[in-house]
């Protein structure tokens, strides 16, 4: 099992700052390298002024910088058009957007909306809320027994009433890796356009916009190596001046009087107030250092790591592990019989493993799962064989003081 670099675990301070630090919850957030850090200081230290008002050699470079990151965020998934790329807080406002800003004027009583049963609350609460106050309903793809969706039921499922299907590319819980091309073509032979939660797979996961056809596409940086507070909203030429702002306010605009505002056209108008400029630069950085990796090499790397722990963890007899799925990303979820997952995560975090326990914000997946949480190991580049080990050795022991 050869990383991905033999450094890399030394371009991220956070191991440098906490040395026996195993990190095994890269699905909530990742690590950050050290170049994305720094261009945030660098910004703070040498450029910080606000985007799109002065006129000063500041205010036009931090512009400038701004601007750019969508262009490497249009590469980054294969878009042709930077101005596709709308700059969000993330995952969440981006759906957001799209389901209050864009569908709910479209939606009509009696119409549907199609999500699946794994989806994050993010991809859920925003579409069930539209629902609700135009009474319209929400349909949900079954998932199987193996974490599976249950394909079947989709051509039933998408009918002349459904206004969008949206739904996650791989599971946060079960690392399920959904086969969205031949559902987005589904969905298309009706002419129903598609919104792709990608926060667990951009910047880990190839995405080219152009052959996958997607209408919306989101995901954040955090999950990327990126910073907090910056996210995507990729949307089709098609719909973009369908979609209206959740804020509004200076910055978005063309011209103001008492009565009327001109506003500026997708994806300015969206973007209204001073935007996160420093998170949206190190946004860029975070591309900048995933192209700088070979993604092929990673997604094999990370991989073999899941498969290795998975063999490690179904040769414990005191472990149930949850799902099974076709194809998997590096998300493994599993409980230790008779022992509550928090207390589970809690033993690991007092020998400095963190890994998350709990429903993962996936309530009603896990409610399918049958139990109310799991504990949930996700993993990134920076992790080590090393780390299946101790986290394998810790569950061990975890066994023997509970027992
Ligand atoms: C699949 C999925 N969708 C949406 C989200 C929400 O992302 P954010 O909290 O960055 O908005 C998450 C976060 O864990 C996620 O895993």
């Amino acid at each position: 099992m050869t990383p991905v670099t033999n450094s890399i675990k030394s371009l991220f301070p956070i191991f440098s700052n906490h040395p026996a630090l195993v990190y095994l919850d890269n699905a909530a957030t990742s690590q950050k390298p050290k170049s994305v850090i720094q261009s945030v200081i660098d910004y703070y230290e040498k450029e910080n002024a606000n985007v799109h008002r002065g006129l000063y050699k500041l205010s036009s470079s931090a512009t400038t910088r701004y601007e750019e990151v969508r262009n490497k965020v249009a590469k980054l998934i294969g878009a042709s058009d930077p101005n596709s790329i709308s700059f969000t807080k993330g995952t969440t406002e981006s759906i957001n957007v799209v389901a209050h800003g864009f569908l709910k004027k479209l939606l009509m009583a009696g119409d549907s909306v199609v999500i699946s049963g794994m989806e994050h609350h993010a991809n859920l609460i925003p579409w069930q809320q539209v629902c609700k106050e135009k009474k319209a309903l929400l349909r949900i793809i079954p998932v199987d027994g193996d974490g599976n969706l249950d394909l079947s039921t989709l051509d039933s499922l998408l009918t002349t009433n459904t206004r969008l299907l949206a739904i996650t590319h791989i599971s946060n819980v079960l690392g399920t890796i959904n086969p969205i091309e031949e559902i987005i073509s589904c969905a298309h032979k009706k002419n129903i356009p598609v919104l792709i939660d990608a926060a667990q797979s951009a910047g880990h996961y190839p995405i080219d916009i152009k052959n996958l056809d997607a209408d919306f596409l989101v995901f954040s940086a955090h999950k990327m190596f990126g910073p907090l507070g910056a996210g995507v909203l990729f949307s089709l030429e098609k719909y973009r001046n369908q979609i209206e702002p959740l804020n509004y306010g200076g910055g978005a605009i063309k011209n103001v009087e008492f009565d009327h505002t001109e506003f500026l056209e997708y994806p300015h108008n969206l973007e209204a107030g001073t935007p996160n400029i420093s998170g949206v630069i190190g946004l860029g950085e975070a591309i900048d250092f995933i192209q700088s990796l070979d993604m092929k090499s990673s997604i094999l790397y990370t991989n073999e790591l899941m498969i290795y722990f998975k063999e490690k963890l179904n040769s414990l007899p005191f472990v149930k592990p949850f799902g099974n799925p076709v194809k998997s990303g590096s998300i493994v979820s599993f409980q230790v019989k008779n022992v509550h997952p928090h207390d589970v995560a809690g033993f690991l975090g007092n020998v400095n493993i963190a890994v998350r326990a709990g429903h993962h914000c996936a309530q009603p997946l896990l409610e399918s799962l049958g139990v109310p949480s799991t504990v949930r190991v996700s993993f990134a580049i920076y992790n080590t064989k090393e780390d299946v080990d101790r986290t394998i050795s810790a569950l061990i022991d975890l066994k023997k003081f509970w027992s």
